[in-house]
């Protein structure tokens, strides 16, 4: 086989979120977000998983740049946590927060790795969905000054500005089927809050872009499905349009295109009129980008319902009695064949070069960056406390090879973010998913690079991927 050789100027970066990995939930005028609240309802996560302590990252910080830089890194993706930055959702910036950043970026700056801020990982401030949250309106004005706040704290070292991460989860499994905080299960509150998600993210880049140098860029990271029919019938093939509309459709048709698809509001009609896209939005939300982020992980495959089924439920990140999907009990998900991860997911590295090959048809020219990808698994330390994940390296090998094939087709991808830096808090799983390249003990918070760390690693200093079966 011949090595799998990138361009020469591609980021290799890894990616994390706030409210994953800092801790540190009370320290220096944080207040609770929506996931802190959600974490200690009793039965929203796996064991009561919270992030009050998460990975220690706000303490321990330099040391986890340094195992950055010791891999050979390029960029680190992490998000801001509003909360620390606004405690209260609106009003003056907390320069304590803010200052952990600071020191953050320089620190990141000093070993040469270039730092990818998000704006919002899902960690919305609780006074904010106590005042209605994302499907309310303001929250998408409170979002702007947010954001208008850190880049002027940030723009002048930080280039690279992703406002909003995966507003699908946000929107459909924080209001729909309530897996995620704030937890609730209304379908219309879903599509408010997808309007007012888009219409934050717009407010937000105009914002970015009125503080900063011209020279940083604006993206934002969609977790784009790859939505493949059961079979090639007209209602497989419509039940996969709903579902593409559903989870893509909504965000990138507005973004990118500056209207919503027609099928949209048509498959929606018996649930809301959408009267709260007001005049001017469409405009507001088309801002011109500068990045086009995609998270992959597995593909959906979808087909129509036949009568004797209750409904959709796959959603990825956890088992709920509603339906993430507003108005599409008639469609079936269905487990894709071929090996799993840990988390159930199917592994389709195929998806990844679809769904690149498809944003570079639908916006040619747009740089595109996969902003996160990556595999759990149940990892354990042997008996010299080396963690081998053969699986995770098979998985980055066979993702990264396709991203390379699509730039051999003409994808003009700069870059690649594998998920997660770390072991961290997954979410309503807990602590039990695996994400990291780097091992936690969550006992004693040690950090050990596993294997795929390495093998990344050397991908990263040397620009092609080492072989699947190299061993570190
Ligand atoms: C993505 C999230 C990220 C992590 C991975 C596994 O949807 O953006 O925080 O949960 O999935």
């Amino acid at each position: 086989m011949s090595p799998v050789s990138f361009p020469s100027t591609f980021l290799w970066g890894a990616a994390t979120s706030a409210y994953q990995i800092e801790g540190a939930v009370r320290e220096d005028g944080r207040t609770p977000s929506i996931w802190d609240t959600f974490a200690h309802t009793p039965g929203k996560t796996a064991g009561g998983d919270h992030g009050d302590v998460a990975v220690d990252h706000y303490h321990r910080y330099r040391d986890d740049v340094a195992l950055m830089a010791g891999l050979g890194l390029g960029a680190y993706r992490f998000s801001i946590s509003w909360s620390r930055v606004q405690p209260t959702g609106r009003g003056p910036a907390v320069q304590r927060g803010l200052d952990f950043y600071r020191r953050l970026v320089d620190e990141l700056l000093a070993k040469d790795i270039k730092p990818a801020v998000t704006l919002y990982h899902w960690d919305l401030p609780q006074e904010l969905e106590d005042a209605g949250g994302w499907p309310e309106r303001d929250t998408a004005y409170r979002f702007a000054e947010y954001a208008q706040i850190v880049g002027e704290a940030l723009g002048d070292r930080v280039e690279q500005w992703i406002t909003l991460n995966e507003p699908w989860c946000s929107a459909f499994l924080g209001y729909g089927s309530g897996v995620h905080a704030p937890g609730r299960t209304e379908p219309v509150a879903t599509l408010r809050a997808a309007h007012h998600l888009n219409l934050a993210h717009g407010l937000g880049a105009k914002a970015l872009r009125s503080v900063m140098p011209a020279r940083n860029t604006v993206a934002l990271s969609l977790n784009s499905s790859t939505v493949r029919p059961l079979t090639q019938d007209a209602a497989d093939l419509a039940a996969a349009r709903k579902i593409d509309d559903l989870a893509n459709g909504i965000f990138h048709g507005p973004i990118l295109h500056g209207a919503y698809p027609e099928s949209l509001f048509t498959a929606t009609r018996q649930l809301t009129d959408w009267s709260y896209v007001q005049d001017g939005d469409l405009a507001t939300i088309n801002q011109p980008l500068d990045a086009l982020g995609l998270n992959y992980y597995t593909p959906a495959l979808v087909s129509a319902a036949g009568p004797d089924h209750t409904g959709p439920r796959a959603d990825g990140h956890g088992a709920s009695e509603h339906s993430p999907w507003p108005a599409a009990d008639d469609v079936l998900f269905h487990q894709p064949p071929g090996e799993r991860t840990a988390m159930g997911w199917s592994i389709d590295p195929t998806g990844l070069y679809d769904l690149v090959m498809r944003y570079e048809r639908e916006v040619p020219g747009l740089p595109l960056y996969i902003t996160e990808n990556g595999a759990a698994y149940d990892d354990k330390p042997d008996a010299e406390g080396r963690v081998h994940d053969p699986e995770r390296v098979a998985y980055l090998h066979g993702h990264l090879a396709e991203v390379r094939r699509a730039i051999a087709d003409g994808a003009d991808v700069r870059g690649y973010y594998l998920w997660s830096l770390l072991d961290n808090f997954e979410w309503a799983y807990g602590y039990e998913k695996r994400f990291g390249a780097v091992y936690v003990d969550y006992t004693t918070l040690e950090r050990t690079p596993k294997s795929s760390a390495h093998w990344y690693g050397k991908a990263a200093r040397t620009g092609t991927l080492p072989e699947v079966d190299e061993v570190f």
